[in-house]
């Protein structure tokens, strides 16, 4: 089996009849990965939207712009039919994650951003693993790792600037992104 960028950037299977698990998981874990970049972009938006703080805007341009490479490099490998049918719903899910927090200051921002890219980077590890035993795979493979690298880096920077302890109510609100994302995923895998 070998999965291949398409005639039209989609992502193909060719190969064994014997492996539609593996196609249908493919199919699914992209289409979350398309629609996880396009809630990135939103979310940078929203902070940008919220924000007039000098040093938020730089940060939220800069990974905004990741982001945005991120998006058209996925979207080369689901095509349009396979993208999630909620998108405009992962829009609005991703400019709130961004924007609400700035009412709370800089550090309630930088802690989700550490929230939503831990989370993140998971989703793309868990990928990588599972494509670690496919070594036809090894373009598509080789896009998410370099994707999953570009959340390290963005988790880190965050990291580096939230001050510590985070209180009560920002960890409550942290672990409900990181279960708003993960139920986003699942949602994202099905529609
Ligand atoms: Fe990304
Ligand atoms: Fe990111």
């Amino acid at each position: 089996m070998q999965i291949l960028p398409g005639v039209h950037g989609s992502a193909q299977m060719i190969g064994d009849t014997g492996n539609s698990d593996t196609k249908h998981w493919l199919d699914a874990e992209l289409r979350s990965d398309h629609a996880g970049e396009t809630g990135a972009v939103a979310i940078y938006s929203g902070i940008l939207a919220a924000t007039s703080d000098p040093e938020l805007i730089s940060f939220a341009l800069d990974h905004r712009e990741t982001e945005m490479r991120h998006l058209a490099l996925v979207e080369e490998w689901v095509p349009v039919a396979g993208r999630s049918r909620l998108l405009f719903a992962w829009r609005m899910a991703g400019f709130a994650t961004g924007y609400l927090p700035d009412f709370f200051g800089q550090n309630a921002v930088y802690a989700t951003i550490d929230a939503v890219e831990t989370f993140v980077e998971q989703h793309y590890s868990a990928q990588i693993d599972r494509l670690a035993t496919h070594e036809d795979q090894a373009g598509l493979k080789s896009l998410l790792v370099r994707c999953r690298d570009d959340e390290i880096k963005h988790r880190n920077q965050a990291r580096g600037r939230a001050a510590e302890p985070v209180g009560f109510f920002l960890n409550a609100w942290c672990q409900l992104v990181s279960i708003g994302s993960a139920g986003a995923v699942a949602l994202a895998r099905r529609f």
